[in-house]
């Protein structure tokens, strides 16, 4: 494996051969697996879960990892191409990611959207033009529109709570955060649900439908697993019967880039809170996901989030099982 980019570049039975590496690994430990192998991680945004977990799986399986973020005492990085740099940056990204991935066996590098132009963000322009600087392998920590060492962990964990969830009801519900947030987790956890050939609803309020492309390609996911993709502004008919919702909030798409528009919009919106009530008509064994970071009593009422729907922690725990997989086809001896 050169690149660890998007679920859709794999075969269903190629991620349950993932998946059960990934769970291999857990039960038969391989500290050695990557002696001598470096993991070269650039955060362009913030992180816990990613940077903490890339470092521990690397830790397990005996390689070993360097960090560099613009929070760092690093030169400041400029991203923006063609740029006379006369202010305050002192380094280009046009070097940078070469110079660090000329020391490690692979990259991995995390860099949101910008949240301006949709054509772009969907097309994930920034992050190809970092990757297109180098030839080492590289694997996508967050782009504009895509997570997929989310969505793979999140696959494990949809694996272990439901026995034939596959089939299952999959709500992906938006849910009011006080900021406009990016469209990779919602755009890669929709095409996951689907490539399952699970029945997924996208719950959201009016002027934060998924953009078409993104709702297109999990149609055509569905299409080929058996499963269903709908989107609806109704709460009630969504939760019906539902095995799992997935809750995560994303910017208004509807003037995608308008920051004051998608304030307006947002500031009606605080009771797309999830409380217990929002399972009235779900399945009784229906679990709560969330990728994190997640604001308590924001989004998410504390008494679900710390009570037996919520599977929050297992499901940020398999992010560093799901990864090193990943780590383990892309650099350890065939
Ligand atoms: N879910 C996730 O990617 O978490 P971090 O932003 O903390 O890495």
């Amino acid at each position: 494996m050169k690149v660890f980019n998007d679920l859709a570049d794999f075969s269903v039975d190629e991620i349950g051969e993932l998946l059960r590496l990934a769970n291999y690994l857990e039960s038969h430990p391989q500290p050695t697996a990557l002696s001598g192998k470096v993991l070269a991680l650039l955060f362009l945004s913030p992180s816990l879960r990613t940077l903490a977990s890339f470092q521990a799986a690397m830790t397990r399986l005996g390689g070993g990892s360097i960090v560099i973020s613009p929070d760092m005492s690093i030169h400041g990085l400029e991203t923006r191409p063609g740029i006379v740099m006369d202010g305050v940056a002192a380094e280009h990204i046009r070097e940078a990611v070469p110079v660090i991935a000329s020391y490690a066996d692979a990259i991995g590098i995390r860099a949101f959207g910008l949240r301006k132009n949709l054509a772009d963000d969907l097309a994930d322009k920034d992050f190809h033009a970092m990757t297109a600087l180098t030839d080492t392998p590289y694997i996508n920590m967050e782009s504009a529109c895509n997570h997929p060492c989310q969505s793979l962990a999140d696959w494990k964990t949809l694996d272990e709570v439901h026995e034939g969830v596959a089939d299952k009801k999959f709500v992906l519900s938006w849910s009011y955060h006080p900021k406009s947030l990016p469209l990779a987790v919602p755009a890669a956890t929709l095409h996951m649900a689907a490539m399952r050939g699970m029945k997924v609803t996208v719950l959201r309020p009016d002027g934060f439908a998924l953009p078409a492309p993104l709702m297109e390609k999990a149609q055509a996911a569905a299409k080929l697993s058996g499963g269903s993709v709908t989107e609806t502004n109704n709460r009630e008919d969504a939760l019906q019967d539902a095995s799992i919702l997935y809750v995560k909030s994303w910017a208004a798409t509807d003037d995608y880039g308008n920051a004051s528009e998608d304030m307006n919009l947002r500031r009606e919106l605080h009771d797309w809170r999830i409380d217990e009530d929002w399972f009235s008509n779900a399945r009784s064994d229906c679990r709560l996901m969330h990728c994190l970071p997640v604001r308590r009593d924001v989004e998410i009422c504390e008494n679900v989030l710390d009570g037996p729907r919520s599977i929050v922690i297992p499901q940020a725990r398999n992010r560093m099982l799901a990864q090193m997989a990943v780590l383990h086809e892309m650099l350890g001896k065939r």
